[in-house]
């Protein structure tokens, strides 16, 4: 609280649109990063100290360094994510921390963006960009930039949630088989109104023209995709990854894209972000990456915004969060 003028103090960890900016604004003493980058990790300790909340965002670590350092009278870190796994929940919730996230909002753009690199990567459409820019378009060719058919081929889900369940409804207009894998099946009325059928992972790699990754990263699904799986799919297909980085071996992907063990990858995100410059996938012409940009349209981000403000607000407040995260029940 600041004593001068009792408004709760908060920090918010980058500059958000001003649909979620001015509410926090108008209601608490705000303190708001106005860097590019993300806070360095001596500012973000410094800066919470003393704070009611915190509006965090994924580049932002929230463990019990970040807690101490707030001190006693946090009450709230809202994350401006729908993925959490940068925020230690169950230390959170040691401290009666609330946490909240932005589920449902972003699920529509993040399944488009999770289709652009099926689509993207399927048919080379950066490595056509490229090739056209470097001046090499010289005629109409019956063998060029061959691509994988997307129409009709199989799609493996992994990941049955919010997402996933976007982008099966997007693969049923381009008549694709769906098979999905999770850890638990979804309710038969969901499989059926999507038509997607369950199997285990294996044979979903082994059947699929594309895999498309839909899985919040936890220790279970960390390294999931790696040398091992990537040699179960097919040599024509397609790996995309919209989740989290480490959910893929990215040694075992850049490999497995040059060896030709698979056709092409479109990742949205990878381990460290941001990419190296120096990482061999940024040397592969079959490897599309974008900067983890998947909920990334003004309308979308505007919404996670307002989410994330009315998560921080009812968490200062002393009032229950709009979306919160449930702590784990280890550790509690
Ligand atoms: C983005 O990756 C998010 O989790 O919202």
């Amino acid at each position: 609280m600041d004593a001068s003028t009792d408004r709760p103090r908060v920090f918010v960890a980058r500059v958000i649109p001003e649909d979620g900016l001015a509410p926090i604004r108008s209601a608490c003493e705000a303190d708001v990063w106005e860097g590019d980058g993300p806070p360095p990790r001596a500012e973000l300790l410094r800066r919470v100290a003393g704070c009611a909340g915190i509006l965090s965002l994924l580049t932002d670590r929230v463990d019990d360094e970040l807690l101490d350092a707030a001190g006693p009278g946090l009450r709230v870190v809202s994350n401006f994510a729908v993925g959490y796994d940068n925020v230690d929940v169950a230390a959170c919730a040691r401290r009666g921390v609330a946490v909240g996230n932005t589920p449902g909002v972003l699920t529509e753009s993040t399944a488009d963006l999770a289709f652009a690199l099926i689509l993207a990567a399927a048919r080379r459409v950066a490595e056509g960009d490229r090739f056209v820019r470097a001046g090499r378009w010289t005629t109409w060719g019956p063998m060029l930039l061959l691509g994988t058919e997307v129409h009709g081929a199989t799609l493996g889900i992994v990941g049955l949630g919010r997402i996933g369940q976007a982008v099966a409804r997007r693969a049923a207009g381009f008549g694709m088989t769906v098979l999905y894998h999770g850890r638990t099946r979804a309710p038969e009325a969901v499989e059926a109104a999507l038509g997607a059928t369950w199997v285990g992972l294996d044979e979903l790699l082994t059947r699929s023209d594309v895999v498309s990754l839909h899985v919040p990263l936890t220790p279970g699904t960390r390294g999931l995709i790696d040398a091992r799986a990537l040699a179960r799919m097919r040599p024509t297909a397609i790996l995309v990854n919209t989740a989290r980085g480490p959910i893929v071996d990215g040694a075992a992907l850049a490999a497995a894209l040059r060896d030709g063990t698979i056709a092409g990858a479109g990742l949205d995100v990878t381990d460290p972000e941001p990419i190296r410059p120096d990482d061999p996938l940024l040397g592969l012409d079959n490897c599309i990456v974008v900067p983890h940009i998947a909920s990334a349209t003004r309308a979308t981000r505007g919404r996670m915004a307002q989410m994330a403000a009315a998560n921080l607000l009812a968490g200062v407040r002393g009032e229950p969060l709009p979306t919160p995260v449930e702590p784990p029940m280890i550790g509690r």
